[in-house]
C-alpha cells in the first residue's frame, strides 16, 4: 500500500470530527471518499497532509510513519494536497504560483524544472496561454487546473484532492476528470475527496463513504454505484448511472 491510514482520529477542541478513520490506496490507484457537508472529508484529508493534528491513529505512506512530520517533509515524501476551494495565490502569476509548486523539488532554471513545466501545460494548455495573468483573476476552472498544476509541480507520488468539482460547470468538471486519467497513466496515486459522487465513482477504482466522522462503507466503485442504499442517498436517487 502506498498510503494506509489507521484509526484516524481528529479533534477541533471538545469536538472529534474524525473518529477512527481507516483506509488505504495502493500504487496507481484512484480512491475516493464520498460523503455529505460535514462528514469529515476536509478533515481527514488535513490531517494526511500534515496540516492538522491527530489526536489518534496513524498514517503510514511508502511503508514510513509519517504522522507527525510537518507538511513540506510529507511534500518532499511526495505527498501533495490540493485544497478544497482551491487556494491558489490570487496576487501572482499562474507562471508563480507553477513556480512555488517546484520549490522544494527542482530550480526555476534546472532541466528538472523545464520537465514539470512541459508535463503540467500539456495537461492544461489553457494555463500556458495565462501565463502571465495575475491568478486571482481566472475563471474557477482555471484556478482548479492552476491548483492541481501547482501540486503536480512537486511530483507528487500521491495526490490529496479534495472537491475539485465544487462550483465548476460540467463540462469543465469533464476535462478535469479527463485529466486525473492522465495524471493516473503518469504514475500517480490519487485519494480523491468528492461530494459529487457519482463523478467520483465513474473515474475510482475503490470508494470509502463517510459519515459524522466515520467510514460507513467501502468497495469498489462498481459495487457502491450498483448499491441502491448508496445511490439513493449520494447520487439523488438515480440509479442508472
Ligand atoms: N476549524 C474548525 N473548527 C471547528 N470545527 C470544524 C472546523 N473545521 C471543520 N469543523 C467541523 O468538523 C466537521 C467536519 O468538517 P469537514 O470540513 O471535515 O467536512 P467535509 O466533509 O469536508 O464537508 P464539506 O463537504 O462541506 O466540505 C464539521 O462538523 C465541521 O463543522
Ligand atoms: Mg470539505
Amino acid at each position: 500500500m502506498l498510503l494506509e491510514v489507521q484509526e484516524l482520529c481528529v479533534h477541533y477542541g471538545e469536538i472529534e470530527a474524525v473518529r477512527g478513520v481507516s483506509l488505504s490506496a495502493d500504487a496507481g490507484e484512484i480512491v475516493t471518499v464520498i460523503g455529505a457537508n460535514g462528514a469529515g472529508k476536509t478533515t481527514s484529508l488535513s490531517a494526511m497532509s500534515g496540516l492538522l493534528r491527530p489526536s489518534t491513529g496513524r498514517i503510514a505512506y511508502d511503508g514510513q510513519d509519517i504522522t507527525r512530520l510537518p507538511p513540506h517533509k510529507r511534500v518532499e515524501l511526495g505527498v501533495a494536497h490540493v485544497p478544497e476551494g482551491r487556494h491558489v495565490f490570487a496576487a501572482m502569476t499562474v507562471a508563480e504560483n507553477l513556480e512555488m509548486g517546484a520549490f522544494l523539488r527542482h530550480h526555476r532554471r534546472s532541466p528538472e524544472y523545464k520537465k514539470s513545466l512541459d508535463g503540467v501545460l500539456e495537461l492544461f494548455p489553457v494555463l500556458a496561454d495565462r501565463a502571465s495573468q495575475v491568478a486571482g483573476t481566472l475563471s474557477g476552472g482555471e484556478q482548479q487546473m492552476l491548483a492541481i498544476g501547482r501540486a503536480l509541480m512537486a511530483e507528487p507520488r500521491l495526490l490529496l484532492i479534495d472537491e475539485p468539482s465544487l462550483g465548476l460547470a460540467p463540462l469543465i468538471v469533464k476535462q478535469i476528470f479527463e485529466a486525473f486519467g492522465e495524471i493516473r497513466a503518469r504514475g500517480v496515486t490519487f485519494l480523491l475527496v468528492e461530494q459529487n459522487a457519482h463523478q467520483a465513482l465513474k473515474i475510482a477504482d475503490r470508494a470509502y463513504v463517510l459519515e459524522t466522522g466515520e467510514i460507513v462503507r467501502e468497495g469498489t466503485s462498481e459495487s457502491l454505484l450498483g448499491d441502491e442504499s448508496i445511490t439513493r442517498a449520494y447520487l439523488g436517487g438515480n440509479v442508472a448511472v
